[in-house]
């Protein structure tokens, strides 16, 4: 038996929805924490499966986990010891491999396996494994696993081919106790690595430079507890943000830091859509007449990847031809196979899809491929005409907390079925 998820589309939303804590920042803080001798509390923790598989690798290497109330987890690694993570909780999700550089960087050796996560396409980390070495790590690939030493950790200049997310994040935990100074020239900016750097400075650490392309981490001898709230869920919101421009009469998104999603915000008003954002929060009304747009995806604060598949559902909707070109995931796609199903008109060339609107959708069978696509297929069933059914939802669960109890309670109708 597996669960999808139902939709009855059609039906204006009204109300306020709250976003959760943010899921990518919360899968590197949770790795991040490890690296400290005494507890780490972090609030905010959304309650999605990626969370679940990080505390079953926690409690693996022997670390005490609580979760004293619904959104807070406590982490105290006095007792932990550095195992080789081979289990199966580390292919579940792809930031498993923020356990290298935070293993790496505390024991000067790491063994893991493959991390998961969605396939968007191809998705080397041959930037993260280049900043360990020039750190002085020696890599091994052997039957699946990554085998990474090093004698001493020394400081060291990193220039990122591309500025990744996920290379940043993980060269600044193995530098948090290298010997000397470590900079990361062209380094990742978004709004998650700020918030990991903010932990690991409360932690001790000597890392300035965040949301900056210029990273510098002084090496420390050890770093302590702390207590840190989670940012909130950018992604989340912008996606409400979307399926709010699509349906709502009038919808507020609160816990929200609308200046992480100005990009989205403005193409929004680009396309017509009658949006306000406050401090901390966004309203959007009825928005009767979307017009195309073209957008190309960015590296923050350009147009985020992650939100190109739900705007994709929205702009069905909107008249004349956007031009979306994917410059992160050239292939990130697979939504647009699925949204056929429901009637939208979208012809891809990779990197780029052309989507002629506005066409009428209507329910269907379809499939989450990955987390974002999941999204993108809630979006467009809550504006298609009878019922969708979505399939492979788990992919959705590992990101979006209680997505069908939230829309619900803004007039959705979603719900979720059992079936063989
Ligand atoms: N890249 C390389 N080599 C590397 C690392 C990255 O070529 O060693 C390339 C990637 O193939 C991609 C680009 O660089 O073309 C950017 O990748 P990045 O490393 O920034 O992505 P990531 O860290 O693997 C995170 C998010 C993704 C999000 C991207 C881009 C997490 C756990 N994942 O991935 O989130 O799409 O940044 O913003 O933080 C999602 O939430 O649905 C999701 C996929």
């Amino acid at each position: 038996m597996r669960e999808v998820i139902k939709i009855e589309g059609g039906h204006r939303l009204n109300g306020t929805l709250r976003v959760s804590g943010a899921k990518n920042a919360t899968v590197a803080l949770i790795p991040a924490s490890v690296l400290a001798t005494k507890p780490v509390r972090l609030v905010g923790i959304p309650d999605i499966s990626d969370v679940v598989s990080l505390k079953e690798i926690l409690q693996y290497m022997d670390i005490e986990v609580q979760t004293p109330f619904e959104d807070e987890i406590y982490i105290d690694p006095s007792n932990m010891h550095n195992k080789p993570l081979v289990i199966d909780a580390v292919s579940k999700l792809r930031a498993s491999y923020y356990f290298m550089g935070a293993l790496l960087g505390k024991y000067r050796e790491v063994t893991i396996k493959m991390p998961g996560g969605c396939y968007l396409g191809p998705r080397p980390i041959d930037l993260h494994l280049k900043g360990f070495e020039a750190l002085g790590a020696k890599i091994k690939y052997e039957n699946e696993n990554y085998i990474i030493k090093a004698d001493r950790l020394v400081g060291s200049r990193i220039y990122l081919d591309i500025a990744s997310v996920g290379a940043t994040i993980n060269i600044i935990m193995a530098a948090v106790h290298a010997e000397g100074r470590t900079t990361i020239e062209n380094a990742a900016r978004e709004p998650e690595i700020i918030d990991v750097i903010t932990l690991l400075n409360k932690m001790g650490a000597q890392i300035r430079g965040a949301g900056t392309s210029v990273i510098t981490i002084d090496g420390v001898e050890t770093l302590g507890g702390c207590f840190h709230e989670i940012i909130p869920d950018r992604i989340e919101a912008g996606t409400f943000t979307i399926l709010a421009a699509a349906m709502a009469d009038h919808v507020r998104i609160e816990n929200v830091i609308p200046y992480h999603i100005d990009s989205l915000i403005s193409k929004l008003k680009e396309a017509n859509v009658n949006i306000d954002a406050k401090i901390d929060s966004i309203d959007i009304y009825s928005s009767p007449r979307l017009q195309a747009v073209d957008l190309i995806t960015k590296p923050y604060p350009g147009f985020a990847t992650d939100l190109q598949a739900p705007l994709t559902s929205l702009l069905t909707q909107a008249e004349g031809v956007s031009e979306i070109v994917e410059t992160i995931y050239p292939e990130r796609f697979k939504h647009c196979e699925q949204l056929s199903y429901m009637g939208a008109n979208i012809l891809v060339t990779i990197p780029k899809a052309s989507i002629r609107g506005r066409t009428p959708l209507h329910g269907a069978s379809v499939r989450a491929t990955d987390l974002r696509c999941g999204a993108s297929l809630v979006v467009a069933g809550v504006i298609a005409d009878g019922i969708t059914t979505i399939d492979d939802i788990y992919h959705i669960d590992r990101g979006y907390e209680n997505l069908d109890n939230k829309l619900r309670s803004i007039g959705a109708r979603i719900w979720r079925e059992k079936v063989d």
